[in-house]
């Protein structure tokens, strides 16, 4: 067991601020991208390298032996899902799985039925890590498992730091750097919580120009346009293909998320899901040499077969087995087996 996590102040509570990393891990919850500074993310990727190391051993080592991560998922997920599962059982854990609806178990339908199954869980296990369709569900959570972290695998549409510090990590590795960067953002700006975290990473670094691509109906909402404007990221927004810049560092496609629209914006769902196809002949025009092509997956029909054999596209390969490397770093870090 983990020591258990200081009583929040009553403040914490009531506003859902979640608490800084400050770079110590250790039974702290995971919620968001706003928890981590410069020096957190460094002490993540430092364990995160090792953890690629650690990977390749055919012997899982007993770091994570004897404690059990509860993978609680009320929205469907494969890859986080089993990325998650299988970090633990790189580092010699085991996972339980509670798959649920959430109407069943929401704290906007019922607060006290779910914070009853969340108090009955942390019993059962180290580390509970939610994903679910209502935003601010991990913090809720988090707010009455005092025992044990709680990690975001996904809140409505609002954030995914998990995925986001995978990608920042994939970044770091492919360009060498997280400054001074220009990158592209493309199609759902408004509902993709992979691309609010993203942004909020790359927000923390000096220098970066960050396109977004997107229609009209599902672009990023003013008051993050605002927020990372303020926290330094020079945002730039354009809803033509013929406006990427032709000097980029990475391209970030991603779904429409068609579970999160309101029900008078679905039939608009086949209008909007056509728009910025990636295909192989999208990415001699508009793309350069020392590109990298990612996407959070799952991927639709926004990037055609055919690029996924270009040596640039890291979406199916370093994205994927980053995700991994970084869970097993986060375990480590928050179960307090890592100094
Ligand atoms: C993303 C998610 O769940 O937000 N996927 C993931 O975590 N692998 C992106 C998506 O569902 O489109």
């Amino acid at each position: 067991m983990v020591e258990d996590k200081r009583t929040p102040t009553l403040a914490e509570v009531v506003e859902l601020v979640p608490e800084k990393i400050n770079g110590n891990f250790k039974g702290k919850d995971i919620l968001s991208m706003e928890q981590f500074d410069l020096a957190s993310i460094d002490r993540l990727f430092k364990v995160t390298r090792e953890m690629s190391e650690t990977a390749k051993n055919a012997r899982p080592p007993q770091i994570l032996s004897g404690n059990t991560i509860a993978l609680v998922f009320c929205e469907p997920s494969s890859r986080t899902r089993l990325s998650f599962d299988a970090a633990t059982k790189k580092l010699g854990g085991q996972t339980i799985t509670f798959n649920e609806d959430p109407q069943q178990f929401s704290p906007v339908v019922d607060r006290k039925v779910f914070e009853a199954k969340i108090q009955t869980i942390e019993v059962l296990c180290n580390t509970i890590v939610l994903r679910h369709p209502e935003k601010d569900s991990a913090q809720k959570a988090a707010d009455v498992a005092f025992h044990v972290p709680v990690i975001n695998a996904g809140d409505g549409g609002k954030s995914h730091p998990t995925q986001a510090l995978g990608d920042l990590y994939t970044i770091q590795e492919k360009k060498g750097t997280l400054s001074g960067l220009k990158g592209v953002l493309a199609r759902d700006l408004k509902y993709s919580r992979t691309v609010h975290s993203l942004l909020e990473g790359l927000s923390l670094y000096p220098n970066n120009t960050i396109y977004l691509l997107s229609q009209e109906e599902l672009k990023l909402e003013r008051r993050y346009v605002e927020k990372f404007r303020n926290s330094g990221l020079k945002i730039i927004e354009i809803e033509d293909e013929s406006n990427l810049p032709k000097v980029c560092d990475f391209w970030y496609w991603t779904r429409i998320q068609r579970e999160r629209f309101e029900d008078d914006q679905l039939k608009d769902y086949g209008k909007l899901n056509d728009h910025y196809i990636m295909d192989a002949d999208f990415v001699k025009k508009h793309g350069n040499e020392n590109l990298i092509i990612m996407h959070p997956l799952p991927r639709i029909e926004e990037i055609a077969i055919d690029v996924d054999k270009d040596p640039r596209s890291v979406y199916l390969k370093n994205q994927v087995r980053n995700g991994m490397y970084i869970r097993m770093a986060l375990l480590a870090l928050v179960l307090g087996k890592i100094k």
